[in-house]
């Protein structure tokens, strides 16, 4: 296979000269800033908020780094894993010609951003077993075709991916594999961080909104190559992360114990919830889940969604998504929570 990251590189981007900040131009300390049109005289909080913050937040990275095992270079963050997605397609996709492949039932947004980008989405369903359906793929992929989206623990199905099936890919597809890895902390697979070495058209995308617990921070990662992540660092806005999420993103990811236990306990909540879930009458059944979900088969998803919302008790329904009739996705709440909902749900009566 060949793979070279210059020839997927639309042209536009390719020659694009970036937007140079006063703090790309100028790194190191001085005693009088005045190169940034910031307010000069402070700001109305006790920090010094009027600065702009450092654009390639090199703190943060140097603590990923440490927890992933990966360098700095290697790492990308994004405002969300879904800047880091829609900044994929636009450094490697051209519109109205590129297109990508995307696995339903999948993570929404790739189809989305890549509609908003006007990139061709060919979807190629999961087999029945929520598994890649490999021929179809192998059939689906031309010339043109740039970026294959898979998303492993996959939401909503919750199930991971067969690595030897993304093997293949990696080791077959001249485009770019993202691998979206925003649940690998539920899961007991590896993740596929290390195998950058081995894979120069591998992306991972990793989040602080899941295990982490720091969704409304909006912070998401991508781990690859020093060229991905030097063209995504090119067509970033200029300051994509703000300095509060950077200061607090440092103190959490001071507490991998703490957020190890918080896994613990999800996990092992996530084994109890389905086990409550499938002794219920109306439920069909609970797949597994790799994830802090479960997808759940019912008799009767809507009606299920509408009594639970009527009740305060807010779930997903994935009826009208491939392969999950009648399904609702269910995260894993507190203890109290997942009681509360089960109880809940004991007490439907089938109309
Ligand atoms: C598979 C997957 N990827 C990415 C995201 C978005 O993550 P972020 O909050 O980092 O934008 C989600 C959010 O639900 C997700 O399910």
């Amino acid at each position: 296979m060949s793979f070279d990251i210059n020839a997927l590189t639309r042209p536009n981007i390719r020659n694009l000269v970036p937007y140079s900040s006063a703090r790309d131009e100028f790194k190191g300390e001085a005693a009088i800033y005045l190169d940034a049109n910031e307010n000069s005289l402070g700001s109305p909080l006790t920090k010094w908020y009027n600065r702009y913050p450092d654009p390639l937040q090199l703190a943060v990275k140097e603590k990923i780094s440490g927890i992933k095992g990966i360098s700095s270079d290697h790492i990308f963050l994004g405002n969300g894993s879904d800047e880091a997605i829609d900044i994929l397609f636009r450094a490697f996709c051209e519109p109205g010609m590129d297109n990508v492949i995307v696995c339903p039932p999948t993570y929404g947004m790739y189809e989305v951003s890549a509609r908003i980008n006007n990139v061709q989405v060919k979807k190629i369903s999961l087999t029945p077993a929520f598994q890649l359906d490999m021929e179809a793929m192998e059939e689906a992929i031309d010339i043109n075709t740039k970026i294959i989206w898979l998303c492993s623990p996959n939401n909503p199905t919750g199930n991971s991916l067969d690595r030897t099936d993304i093997e293949v890919i990696l080791n077959n597809f001249e485009g770019l594999v993202v691998i979206d890895e925003a649940y690998i902390n539920f899961s007991r697979q590896r993740s596929f961080i290390p195998d950058l070495t081995e894979y120069p058209n591998l992306v991972v995308l990793q989040t602080l909104s899941k295990a982490w617990g720091l969704a409304a921070l909006r912070i998401g990662m991508a781990f690859a190559s020093t060229d991905i992540i030097n063209v995504m660092n090119r067509i970033k806005p200029p300051y994509n992360i703000g300095q509060s999420a950077q200061e607090l993103a440092l103190q959490a990811l001071d507490n991998v114990e703490e957020v190890n236990d918080m896994i613990r306990i999800l996990v092992e909540e996530r084994g109890k919830l389905a086990i409550a879930l499938e002794k219920l009458d109306i439920v069909e059944k609970v797949y597994p889940s790799d994830a802090n979900f479960l997808l759940v088969k019912t008799m009767e998803a809507s009606g299920l969604y509408n009594y639970l919302a009527g009740r305060g008790t807010v779930v997903r329904n994935r009826s009208n998504v491939t392969l999950c009739e009648d399904c609702l996705r269910i995260t894993v709440g507190t203890p109290r929570e997942n009681g509360i909902l089960v109880k809940q749900l004991e007490e439907f009566i089938m109309p």
